[in-house]
């Protein structure tokens, strides 16, 4: 496999699975995280050799030379997440989602476009209770500060705002 891969929130919980993936495939993989929730534990170390691992916060540009010029996909993973601090420091996960996802965007825009796979948000799994997936209830209304109402805003409205088709 001829893949080099970027994954933003690479230590976290899904970027890390995803990441020992694609390892097994043959893929190179680069990881950036500010460690804010991922840890550099067990499960990380166990593929540290196979991978490159680059500590960023996101909520800042990314310095040129940062990252390789030459991926061939983008997962766009790293957010702050979860109900409980969406509800508690709304402010908070909209500034960080909202410019960690801007500035990946800004450094893609300045290169060769490639697929950027952007994750949406275990919030809105209330939705699977229509299909009979999930047992929780669907909130009656959006309220500021719901949890779906910020996740929402930060995880679609900038993909939506720059139009980009390979998000
Ligand atoms: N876990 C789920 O069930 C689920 C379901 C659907 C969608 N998602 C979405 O997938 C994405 C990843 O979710 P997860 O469960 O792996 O979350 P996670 O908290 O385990 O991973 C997110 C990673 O992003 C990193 N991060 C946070 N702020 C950062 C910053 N400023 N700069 C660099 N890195 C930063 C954190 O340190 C963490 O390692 C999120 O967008 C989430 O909404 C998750």
């Amino acid at each position: 496999m001829d893949e080099r891969v970027l994954i933003t929130g690479g230590a976290g919980f899904i970027g890390l699975q995803l990441a020992k993936a694609l390892v097994a495939q043959g893929a190179q993989v680069t990881l950036v995280d500010n460690f804010s929730r991922g840890r550099n534990d067990q499960d990380l170390q166990e593929i540290l050799h196979k991978v490159t691992l680059v500590e960023l916060d996101l909520t800042q540009p990314i310095p040129e030379n940062a990252l390789r010029n030459d991926y061939t996909h983008i997962y766009h993973m790293a957010a702050v997440v979860g109900v409980h601090v969406s509800n508690q420091r709304p402010e908070f996960v909209l500034r960080t989602n909202v410019l960690a996802t801007i500035n990946v965007l800004d450094w893609c825009s300045r290169r060769n476009p490639v697929p950027l796979c952007f994750a949406s948000t275990s919030e809105v799994y209330a939705g699977s209770v229509q299909l009979g997936l999930a047992l929780c209830q669907l909130p009656r209304a959006f309220h500021w500060p719901s949890p779906i109402l910020v996740f929402h805003a930060t995880r679609i409205y900038p993909a939506r705002s720059w139009g980009s088709n390979s998000v």
